[in-house]
């Protein structure tokens, strides 16, 4: 049987968004969250010319994807970064800009099924939830020792937690028994410290909690937040970025680069709009896109995708 969670999301809609970007020999495209390398094999497929620059931060993401695009030789290049030193990467390989890069946030399948990884709820395991396991602290490291001040505004911002500040003190005296090491822990104090009421609708409480973590162990949003605007830099006239995010904080920021990038900034009242002050950017998207019926019955990741793409249609001057 084959594992649904495995298939890449909106694989030939993001190829179709790219197209018009790679189809030139010496093009070049970044896949900015390599993973499994779903996304990338199908670039490197079906465009014959194109070199791709995969990056990932998780060591094992570059192992498994490093065999799998083996048989792509020089066309592909991996490289073991945060994305958001791609102006370092680009600079140390000597590409001045690119035509297409792609981004499909969060966690991959690799890394969710992985139990001692930590970034499920289901299941018992160390608290990790780190990308790259080898550097920063760990979930655990962060329940253990931020302040429940600093702890509720992570599971407010990061995890859109109504009950915020309950779960941070809940979690502040249960450390005080015993330190913080394993998910099932964690998931039955978040259980207990939601009211019944709100319990009993919704998923499972502490998948907020988890998503809190996550974004505060990796600093995925700060990450987000300084890639976005070096991808949309770096890319050539005509270069093409999509993103794909699954939840609401990187889908409105993604939203909020690109939608920038599209908007003249001229003011209002300007007749003619000068050259400088024209937009860098267009949507190629209406809002953002979702994954169909067919895709979320047998990929249950596609169930949250929002995708957004652009076009880079004028350089800076
Ligand atoms: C959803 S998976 C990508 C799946 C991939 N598109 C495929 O088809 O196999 C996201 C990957 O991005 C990596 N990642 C997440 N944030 C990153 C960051 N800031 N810098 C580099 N890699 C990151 C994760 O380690 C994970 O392997």
């Amino acid at each position: 049987m084959t594992a649904p969670a495995h298939i890449p999301v909106l694989l030939e809609r993001c190829v179709e968004l790219l197209a018009p970007a790679l189809e030139a020999p010496g093009a070049v495209v970044v896949d900015a969250t390599l993973g499994m390398g779903g996304h990338s094999e199908a670039l490197l497929k079906t465009f014959p010319e194109v070199h791709l620059i995969g990056l990932d931060r998780d060591p094992e993401a570059l192992e498994r994807s490093g065999a799998r695009l083996a048989g792509f030789g020089e066309r592909a290049t991996l490289v073991h970064a945060v994305y958001d030193e791609l102006p370092d990467v680009l600079a140390r390989l000597g590409i001045e800009r690119i035509d297409g890069i792609l981004f499909d946030l969060g966690v991959s399948s690799l890394q969710l099924d992985r139990a001692d990884r930590g970034f499920a709820y289901a299941q018992d395991a160390p608290l990790d939830m780190r990308m790259d396991p080898t550097v920063g602290i760990t979930a655990a490291g962060i329940l253990n020792s931020y302040t429940a001040g600093d702890l509720a505004r992570i599971l407010r911002d990061f995890g859109e937690e109504r009950f915020a500040r309950r779960v941070a003190d809940a979690i502040v005296r249960e450390r005080e028994k015993e330190p913080f090491t394993n998910s099932a822990r964690l998931v039955d104090i978040v259980r207990t410290a939601i009211p019944a009421a709100t319990r009993r609708t919704g998923g499972n409480p502490s998948k907020r909690t988890f998503q809190a973590l996550r974004i505060e162990v990796n600093g995925e949003l700060a990450v987000l937040e300084r890639a976005l605007p070096a991808a949309v830099k770096a890319l050539a006239l005509h270069g093409r970025i999509a993103v794909m995010s699954y939840h609401s904080l990187e889908d409105r920021m993604t939203k909020r680069v690109l939608a920038a990038g599209a908007a003249s900034k001229a003011p209002p009242d300007l007749p003619i709009v000068p050259e400088d002050l024209q937009p860098r950017l267009k949507l190629l998207t209406r809002g953002s896109e979702k994954a169909s019926e067919h895709e979320n019955a047998v990929n249950p990741r596609a169930a949250s995708v929002r995708l957004r793409a652009a076009e880079r249609v004028r350089e800076d001057l």
